[in-house]
Order: C-alpha cells, then sequence, then structure tokens
C-alpha cells in the first residue's frame, strides 16, 4: 500500500486518486445516520474519513478496559463502500477516568496553576501515567487494525501544542538542559546568567520560565532569553516525545501504514522542523481569518511542503463553509471552498480533508461548518459545493499524486529567529516575525516565482534566489553556505534584525550584521525604531515608497546605496543596499518597507534570474508549477478576483479541469475565482 520515498525521506499514503473527505465522528450517532452518512459520501465524492481523533472515552472506558466495538464498526462499514481509513490514536483528548485517577496527566498553566479535567489539547507531556497510556491505546489500536482493509494512514493525536510548567516538566526540563549544555558552565555562559546575579550552582535552582519566575506581561516578556528559548525548544523535544512514543508502538504491530499528525501551518510554539524527519509524511490544518490575503495560506502550504524536502503533504483539516472558534466567523463565499482546495492542491497537498463531515449536535462545535449539517439535507449549497469538487477530483484522477514543485526561489523559515525576535526587549515589539517573512512570501509568489520554504538547515544549492527576512539569529555554517549561494551567482537577501544573535540569542561580538556583514558589505552600528504612524518616506527607483517600524543607519563597506531615507538626521544614508560578491549579488534592507518597496525590490532580484512568472502583471492570479514523477508539468492558475481575468495562454497546454486544449498565444479566461490546471509535457 505504501512505498518509501528514500531521497527525500518521506512516505505518502498511496492511492489512486487524490483523497476526498475528513473528520467524521460517528460515535456521535445511531447506526442509521451512520447508512445515512455513507449514501451522501458517495453522493460527494468522498472516500477518505478520519477517525476515532476524540473517541478515548468510549475505546478505553477504564485503565484496564477496551472496547472496540465502535470503531470496529466504524472501520467495517467505511471497508465496505470501499472507503479509506486515516486512524486516529486519539490521545489528544483525555478520557475523564484518566485526569482523575492520575492527575499528573493535567498541565501546569504560566501561571503556576495545575489543571483539573477539562477540555482537550490539556496533557502534560512529561506526566508518565500519560507517557505510559497514550503509547498504550496507540499500541491496542494497531495491534486490531494494522491489516483492516479501510487502514490508510495513521494520525496521531492532534494538533500537539501549548506549554506546561508542572515539576515534572521542570525535572525533564533540567535533564534536557544537561544533555544541551553539558556543565553549569556553559549553560551560565549560554544564558548569560551573571546579568542580574542569575548564576546557577546546582541544576536544581533552574526554574521553568513562567510568570512566577522570568517573565512578566505574559510569555513574550522575559528576563532572560536564553532560558526561555531553550523552554520552547524543550517543549517542542516533549511533546515530539509523545508523538515517537506512540509512533514506536504503532510501528510495532505495522512496519509499513504512513504515520503524520496533523499540523497548524505557522504556528509559533513548535519548532515543526524538529518534527519533520519523524513523520512519515506531513498533513496540517488550514483555517486562515477570511480577510487575509490568499498569499498567506499559500505561505503555511509551502512551510508544510518544505517539512519533507518538498515531497507533497495532506491538507488534513478546513472548513467546508465556516469556523466556530473565532468571535465572529464568516461564511465562505460562492467558489471560495474550490479556490482555496485548489490552491492547496497547487502548492503540493496530495489530500482535500474537511473538519468535518457532519456537524456535532452539542458542545462548542455545533456551528462549526460541515459537509452535512443538522438537517441531514444533500441540497444545500455547501453540500452542492463540496459534491461539486468531489467530482472534479475524481476527474483529474492522479495525475498530481506525488508532483513536486521546481522552485529556484528559497525562503528561510526559522522558529528560533521567530521566537528571539518576539521575546526580545527592543528595539521594538512591532515587528512581528510572520508579517515580514510574509511580506517577501508575498512579493515572491505575486511576481510568479514558485518559492520553498525552508529551514536554516536545508540544502541550498538548488537555489538562485536565497530571502532571509528577519533571520535574527544564525546557526552553524549558515554564513558560508549564503556565501556559497552568491559566490555561484545567486542573490541573498536579509533584512534589518537579520543576524543579529548567535543560537543562545548572544549578540554577536561584531558589526551587524554579524556573520553576515562580509556578504552584504555594510556596517550598522546604530537603529532607530519608532512608533507606526511614523513614516520615513523612500525613494525606490522611480518608485515612492514608505517604511516603518524600525531604520538601521548604514554604512556601506563595499555595496552600493540602492534606496536611501528621506527624513530625520540619517536621511539620505541608505535604506536598501546592493553587494556585488563574486558572481552574485547580495542586498540588504534595512527597514520594514511597505508591501510596494518590497514587491519592488524582490522582482529586481527575481529578473535578474529570469523568475518572473508569465502572468506576473496579473495581481489577483496565483500561480503555482508541479511537475510529476512522469514529468508531466502542471501550472495552476488561480484568480482570487469575483471578476474574471483575461489571461493569453504562454504555452499550448490542457486545462485538466475542461479538457480544453490551447495554443500558445490563445486568449484563456478565467471566470472569478476560477481555476485553471494548465497540462504540458
Ligand atoms: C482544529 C481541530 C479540530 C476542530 C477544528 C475546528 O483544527 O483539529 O478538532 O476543533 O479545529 O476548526
Ligand atoms: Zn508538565
Amino acid at each position: 500500500m505504501t512505498a518509501p520515498d528514500r531521497a527525500h525521506n518521506s512516505r505518502l499514503p498511496r492511492t489512486g486518486k487524490i483523497p476526498y473527505g475528513g473528520d467524521y465522528n460517528p460515535e456521535q450517532w445511531p447506526r442509521q445516520v451512520w447508512e445515512e452518512d455513507h449514501r451522501l459520501f458517495t453522493q460527494a465524492g468522498i472516500d477518505t474519513l478520519t477517525v476515532g481523533v476524540f473517541s478515548w472515552s468510549l475505546t478505553q472506558p477504564a485503565e484496564n478496559t477496551y472496547d472496540f466495538t465502535t470503531l470496529d464498526g466504524i472501520l467495517d462499514r467505511a471497508a465496505a463502500d470501499g472507503r479509506h481509513v486515516c486512524l486516529a490514536t486519539g490521545t489528544a483528548a483525555l478520557p475523564p477516568w484518566l485526569a482523575k485517577k492520575h492527575p499528573d496527566v493535567n498541565r501546569t498553566d504560566f501561571e503556576g496553576r495545575r489543571h483539573r479535567y477539562g477540555q482537550r489539547h490539556n496533557f502534560c507531556p512529561s506526566s508518565p501515567n500519560y507517557r505510559r497510556l497514550a503509547p498504550a491505546v496507540a499500541d491496542r489500536l494497531a495491534e486490531r487494525y494494522a491489516s483492516h482493509p479501510a487502514l490508510l494512514a495513521w494520525h496521531i493525536n492532534n494538533e500537539y501544542g501549548g506549554v506546561c510548567y508542572c515539576d515534572l516538566c521542570a525535572e525533564n526540563f533540567r535533564d534536557w538542559l544537561r544533555a544541551r549544555h553539558g556543565t553549569l558552565d556553559a549553560l551560565n555562559d549560554a544564558w548569560w546568567t551573571t546579568f542580574w546575579s542569575h548564576r546557577y550552582t546546582d541544576w536544581d535552582e533552574i526554574e521553568p520560565p513562567s510568570a512566577l519566575t522570568e517573565h512578566w506581561r505574559g510569555p513574550d516578556h522575559t528576563a532572560f532569553q536564553g532560558i526561555t528559548l531553550d523552554y520552547q525548544r524543550f517543549m517542542t523535544d516533549a511533546l515530539l516525545g509523545c508523538f515517537t512514543a506512540e509512533k514506536e508502538a504503532i510501528r510495532a504491530h505495522d512496519p509499513d501504514t504512513p504515520v503524520t499528525t496533523n499540523f497548524m501551518g505557522a504556528y509559533r510554539p513548535l519548532d515543526y522542523h524538529r518534527w519533520a524527519p519523524h513523520l512519515d509524511f506531513a498533513s496540517w490544518d488550514n483555517y486562515p481569518p477570511l480577510d487575509a490575503p490568499p498569499s498567506r495560506p499559500a505561505l503555511a502550504h509551502d512551510l508544510m511542503r518544505g517539512l519533507k524536502d518538498g515531497a507533497p503533504f495532506w491538507l488534513m483539516e478546513q472548513t467546508p463553509s465556516t469556523t466556530a472558534c473565532r468571535d465572529v466567523n464568516p461564511l465562505r463565499r460562492p467558489g471560495e471552498l474550490r479556490l482555496a482546495t485548489w490552491q492547496a492542491v497547487a502548492h503540493g497537498a496530495d489530500a482535500a480533508l474537511y473538519f468535518q463531515l457532519r456537524a456535532s449536535r452539542g458542545a462548542c462545535e455545533k456551528y462549526h461548518g460541515a459537509v452535512i449539517g443538522h438537517s441531514g439535507r444533500d441540497d444545500t449549497r455547501v453540500f452542492g459545493e463540496v459534491a461539486f469538487l468531489g467530482g472534479e477530483l475524481t476527474e483529474v484522477g492522479a495525475v498530481t499524486l506525488g508532483a513536486r514543485t521546481p522552485a529556484r526561489t528559497a525562503l528561510l523559515f526559522d522558529w528560533d529567529s521567530w521566537w528571539a525576535l518576539e521575546i526580545s526587549d527592543g528595539p521594538s515589539r512591532l515587528v512581528r516575525y510572520t508579517d515580514v517573512v510574509h511580506a517577501y512570501y508575498r512579493a515572491a509568489r505575486e511576481a510568479g516565482a514558485d518559492v520553498d520554504v525552508v529551514a536554516v538547515t536545508a540544502d541550498l544549492t538548488p537555489y538562485d534566489v536565497v530571502l532571509a527576512p528577519v533571520l535574527h539569529l544564525v546557526k552553524q555554517d549558515l554564513p558560508q553556505r549564503l556565501e556559497a549561494v552568491a559566490r555561484r551567482g545567486g542573490t541573498v537577501l536579509a533584512t534589518f534584525l537579520t543576524a543579529r544573535s548567535d543560537e543562545h540569542d548572544r549578540a554577536f561580538l561584531a558589526d551587524v550584521p554579524g556573520p553576515l556583514a562580509p556578504l552584504m558589505g555594510i556596517r550598522v552600528d546604530e537603529w532607530d525604531a519608532r512608533p507606526e504612524d511614523v513614516v520615513q518616506p523612500i525613494q525606490l527607483g522611480e518608485l515612492t515608497t514608505q517604511a516603518r517600524l524600525v531604520f538601521e543607519i548604514v554604512q556601506l563597506r563595499g555595496a552600493e546605496p540602492v534606496a536611501t531615507y528621506g527624513a530625520d538626521f540619517y536621511a539620505g544614508t541608505p535604506a536598501v543596499t546592493r553587494n556585488a560578491f563574486d558572481a552574485g549579488e547580495a542586498w540588504y534592507v534595512a527597514t520594514a518597507l511597505d508591501q510596494p518597496g518590497v514587491d519592488h525590490i524582490v522582482r529586481r532580484i527575481l529578473a535578474r534570474h529570469d523568475l518572473i512568472g508569465p502572468y506576473a502583471d496579473h495581481r489577483t492570479v496565483e500561480t503555482a508549477t508541479r511537475v510529476a514523477p512522469d514529468g508531466t508539468r502542471l501550472l495552476f492558475l488561480l484568480n482570487h478576483a469575483r471578476e474574471p481575468a483575461h489571461l493569453t495562454a504562454h504555452t499550448s497546454a490542457t486545462d485538466l479541469l475542461t479538457g480544453k486544449r490551447l495554443g500558445q498565444g490563445e486568449a484563456l479566461t478565467l471566470d472569478p475565482l476560477g481555476v485553471a490546471i494548465l497540462r504540458s509535457q
């Protein structure tokens, strides 16, 4: 059923088409409802059901009692219609008996309050009882269902996240620190503890950084960035340990079926790059605020694709219509679901799944959108759109499966830098990591470049352009590898607040930007942070644009100025620079330029490498390329506007969705929110 993809260390479930379906909780319903569900699934082209995500209290009603009657029925019923199951271990929501019997499973929060039973995603990752009982239930499930004909993939837990500050976590944190730093001297040096008289003389003196210890005004305000960074890394690893323990339990019975857990895109608390090697394939839940530009979910898709070296991922959840968790939950307009789904596929999704297939009758998600609503009707608009999409996915078949993105532009994404930037006192709390990253990503994408969003440890040799916005922490040999990009003719871009500190968030004892200074050909001694309403006029060639938040004062050390500040005592000094470095170039943007300014610079860089796409002048038309294992080239065209887009075919191709053949230069009109998938060999 599965094939290892050793080259990319990823293993996706083998299917004949894009799996289509989603979270399904028939345990909430009597059997006759299941029959109705399956009738509707067939009608909508739904072939894959994610089950068991919240059924721990049913499958294990007491510590020594397992009852698989309901789950047996669910899997057998799915198999009877040839449907696949993505089987969850269900360990994200504790059964009440477990929290009562073993209170160590409950978390202690940032304020130091030990929680009692309630909600979900509520377990302490260091709890011995959780670490014993969660793998035990995974073990039982794998033993029972490893050879079940419906089984397609394993889904461990659900949306891992959050933080625990209990005494067990404190103990494990100290062990983790011993392994990381070796000696207390090394730790004291890394955290710079002589500041404020913090030199530790015993490991037991170290407390998790919380509201009771190093923090004030919440998790972003810490006296010692070093301890807070290490706690974020530790918590990432602690939760990962829960995942790998369950995965091992599954592997003892089932050596083959691919295993995943559903991520949340650009989710700050967990460094997904540390998790990625342990997953067989990546999957994630896409709930963009509906007023976000389409490049926001696109960035998250590309980040998720980057986790497994560019291999396809699964879209594990999206709403067919509306969320319930926000204060105000707008409805997806007609056509938006289809567009969002093809956008996911365009960026590398090899599955399209919903939360949820049937709406819950009670509790906090009863108003969350579903394929089947409370009325059970098949003649609603939403059901109609879901079924239409199901038909399209069936038509398209296997052609997109395994297809990869031939990007020549990389954007470096780094959780350490994200954390360090946002827990920093100074220069400005107004700089938000993903806002700056998104501005550069958006500029490249709207210019028609495919972008790989990758870890700083990724191989950079496939790329002509490497974008490193607000890469605050610079680790290991990254400076040398960025220089190598430029030496062979590539272009590297860095921005303000890049390369400020080492892996412990200690400032480099060197000119800013530290180890990137030779590549950038500049020196920065001072920086000015101002409130959002203070605007610097910036002249960029023909374009008059603006900058805000942080203004670094740049001295040229080989680089040439590309743009200068227009006001204040540093008026006339460089705001953007370019440095010829061997056969390549290094650009430095010393301030938070507005989007037109970022667009201008990124387009100049892309143009140098002939990476501007054929539809770059159509701002609302998103393009993305995937190349199938057999060499088939697919160009996705996604019209995000509510008006038709009038284009000209850039090459001869066939539209996969309509079967229409197009000659090069022929008119091609995309409907409002319309999609075309142009296939050329
Ligand atoms: C998350 C969870 C689901 C559900 C949805 C609702 O993604 O994984 O269980 O709560 O949100 O949007
Ligand atoms: Zn804990």
